[in-house]
């Protein structure tokens, strides 16, 4: 099973999503994130998201930001995507339907429908980050159950 997890700019949301994923699904499974934009490519993720995984013990540090490809919608099974522009931007690339039918908002693996999208802390304070990194933990948990059930 290969999972890719999406946000804007690969340093702040997406960057949480992998490295919490990979601390629950077995090894067998790959996990990786990109943003929908190319901005930060080659940056490490925002330190406030570096310093939180540390806080739980998540070494996020090594990863780098890199923009979505065309060839992700071949080499993924399921790309979750933060937020609806992110969702409908991705949509808008798939080239299939197959591809399309991957595409998933993160947050509908909750099943909770007023809250659909994982806020963008780039903008707030580590009390955002710590509150997206809940967030993703529980939404991770939601996924592995989905995909190992
Ligand atoms: P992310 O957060 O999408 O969770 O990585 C952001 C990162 C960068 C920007 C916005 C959001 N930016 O405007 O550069």
């Amino acid at each position: 099973m290969k999972i890719l997890m999406v946000c804007l700019g690969n340093i702040c949301r997406s960057p949480l999503a992998e490295g919490i994923m990979k601390t629950k699904v077995p090894e067998s499974f790959f996990v990786d994130s990109a943003g929908t934009i190319s901005l930060h490519e080659g940056e490490a993720p925002d330190k406030r998201a570096v310093k939180t995984a540390a806080n739980h013990h998540i070494d996020i540090s090594q990863q780098r930001s890199r923009p979505i490809t065309k060839t992700d919608f071949d080499t993924f099974d399921k790309i979750y995507c933060m937020d609806i522009d992110v969702y409908e931007d991705v949509v808008s690339k798939a080239q299939n339907e197959e591809q399309h039918q991957k595409i998933l908002l993160f947050m509908s693996a909750l099943g909770d429908h007023k809250n659909t999208e994982v806020p963008d802390p780039y903008w707030g304070d580590m009390k955002n980050f710590e509150d997206v990194f809940q967030l993703l933990d529980k939404g991770c948990d939601a996924i592995k159950n989905q995909i190992l059930s």
